[in-house]
């Protein structure tokens, strides 16, 4: 029987909560784990394995190198330099992700990886073009977390707003997963309905949408300011999309996508809906956005493209 093999790059915060998600949740057989750092990953793998007998089902924890990470279905890359984050700012990991980046992925793509890369290093959208582009994989098999973390961010706020359960209702973060990211307020929908009609007769539904959103930008800075990292948002959201592509889901999710003319953007990849299956990104979901919410969405894709020239910039060093 084909067991469901998924590699995890970098065993720091993110990295090793991946990995415990991903043996917790059932999503896979067999976690790869893959860090410089040889003592810290031992420890990690330790940790992990002391956990399967807690498991829904056996999970085989194993350390790796780049090289040995050519049969696993899906990596996710992890990896990062945290003291970077302490400006609020995910921009700032640039100087220690690009680099990274570059020299990590051309080792796995020898090693003869031909699988789908998930990518949660910041910053996300500029990072995940960056694998896509060195990998030489279709942009279907490269996916960033993007704005999915977001998104759960927000939904959370909108669900403590309204007492309803976060699945009663959609919500999505658009743009980079930066500061600069929107909430399209046309697209919050309550089992289809509106929000702006339940207003109408429910103040439950009379929310201030700038508060709202300011809690999905900034729940990050929220939980980085008393632990020095984010974690369980993060890792839930890397191993969702995981699993949605190894269970072939067929899920609506925002993540990190390559966007081809949808919103009449291309050639960067940037947080929007897509459906995410067995072959990573099935579709880019395409909605109709408002003006107003049009405007700022692209101002996001500029953010994300002048970042993109700056990675490429800190390349030709
Ligand atoms: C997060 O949003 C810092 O990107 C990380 O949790």
């Amino acid at each position: 029987m084909k067991k469901r093999i998924v590699g995890v790059i970098g065993a720091g915060h993110v990295g090793a909560h991946v990995a415990f998600v991903l043996g917790m949740r059932g999503i896979a057989d067999v976690v790869k784990i893959c860090d410089t750092k040889e003592q810290k990953a031992i420890s990690e793998r330790q940790d992990l394995m002391d956990a399967v007998m807690f498991m829904p089902h056996r999970v085989e924890y194993v350390l790796a190198n780049y090289e040995e990470l050519s049969d696993c279905d899906v990596i996710i890359n992890a990896l990062g330099e945290i003291e970077l984050l302490a400006t609020f700012d995910r921009d700032d990991e640039m100087a220690f992700t690009i680099p990274a980046v570059a020299e990590c992925i051309p080792k796995i793509m020898a090693g003869g990886f031909d699988g789908i890369f998930v990518n949660i290093t910041n910053p996300c959208d500029v990072v995940t073009d960056l694998i896509q582009k060195l990998s030489g994989l279709p942009a279907n098999r490269v996916i960033g977390t993007g704005t999915g973390l977001d998104t759960s961010r927000l939904v959370s706020a909108i669900a403590q707003q309204t007492g309803l359960d976060h699945n009663s209702f959609t919500a999505f973060m658009f743009g980079e997963h930066g500061n600069s990211q929107i909430t399209p307020w046309s697209l919050v929908k309550f089992a289809g309905q509106p929000y702006e009609e339940l207003a109408e007769h429910d103040e439950r539904f009379r929310f201030d949408r700038k508060e709202l959103q300011e809690r999905a930008i900034k729940g990050a800075w929220i939980t980085f300011a008393g632990k020095n990292c984010t974690e369980y948002g993060i890792a839930s959201t890397g191993a969702c999309v995981t699993d949605a592509i190894l269970h072939d889901k067929q899920e609506i999710m925002a993540a990190s996508v390559k966007l081809d003319g949808q919103y009449g953007e291309s050639g960067i990849y940037c947080g929007v809906p897509a459906v995410i299956g067995q072959h990573g990104v099935e579709q880019v979901m395409e909605y109709t956005l408002t003006a107003e919410e049009m405007k700022d969405f692209k101002e996001c894709c500029q953010k994300i493209r002048t970042n993109i020239a700056k990675a490429e910039k800190l390349l030709a060093k």
